[in-house]
């Protein structure tokens, strides 16, 4: 059955303190029992998320992965690292991470095998630029996006991925795709999954939205019916609208 989901990627944002702070406020939420809710605070302050959170449903992911296990890559973080942690969740793929670390979908193939291998559950982003929207060409971007990665692998693996679908003129933006392009989006994928499996890969895997998500617009687009939930940047930095949007997810 596919899980409703909410995640906040807080990238490249809080001190130590303000993360401990912004976990404390979220722990103290009676989140809707529908609704699964995962953040993603920076690195180094992974393991005290993960701790704090011991006694709480919310998960821990990581923002990004390196495509080793080990060795010298000064700088990176692997997946069996973060595993020894307890953060058995990780984002590939996120725009940023594209655009601004120049990661193509060869790199970003490897980090999803070396994540399933290590037993990581992934939040797989794609999405297209705004110049691909305008000529029409969005369909056969996100196609081409997970045909070179996602969908390399077997049936099996697709236990352990959600997809986030986010256009990157959305992102940080202010400008929300609207619940029908979202919508639009979201059928689109799940048949093509269905093609390139069958329908129990499909009509089982969670694919969110992202993409200037906030408490006034959560609700119309995840009541669509192939939004199952959303990956939330800047409005995850506040507890409170955090917390708005899990609810606008639920359907108690
Ligand atoms: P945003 O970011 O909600 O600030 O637009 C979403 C994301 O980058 O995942």
């Amino acid at each position: 059955m596919r899980k409703k989901i909410v995640a906040g990627n807080w990238k490249m944002n809080n001190n130590f303190n303000q993360t401990k702070d912004l976990v404390t406020e979220l722990k103290e939420f009676n989140f809707p029992k529908d609704v699964s809710v995962m953040i993603s605070p920076a690195y180094p302050f992974l393991k005290t998320s993960v701790d704090l959170l011991q006694d709480s449903s919310i998960k821990v992911v990581s923002q990004n992965i390196h495509q080793k296990n080990n060795g010298a890559y000064t700088g990176e973080v692997s997946s069996e690292m973060l595993k020894s942690i307890g953060v058995n969740n990780t984002l590939i793929g996120h725009s940023e991470r594209r655009a601004y670390f120049n990661e193509t979908d060869d790199v970003l193939l490897e980090k999803i095998e070396f994540a399933l291998n290590n037993n990581l559950n992934i939040i797989f982003c794609f999405g297209e630029e705004l110049s691909d929207r305008k000529s029409n060409n969005h369909f056969k971007l996100v196609k081409t996006q997970l045909d070179n990665t996602v969908l390399k692998m077997n049936k099996e693996s697709w236990k352990n991925i959600i997809l986030a679908y986010e256009p990157v003129w959305a992102i940080g933006t202010g400008e929300t795709a609207t619940p029908e392009q979202a919508q639009e989006m979201h059928e689109f994928v799940r048949n093509y999954i269905c093609e390139c499996y069958d329908n129990s890969v499909s009509d089982n895997v969670s694919i969110l939205y992202g993409g200037s998500v906030k408490p006034s617009n959560a609700s119309e687009i995840f009541n669509k019916n192939d939004v199952d939930g959303g990956l939330i940047g800047g409005a995850s930095l506040s507890a409170k609208d955090f917390n708005l949007i899990i609810e606008a997810n639920s359907s108690l």
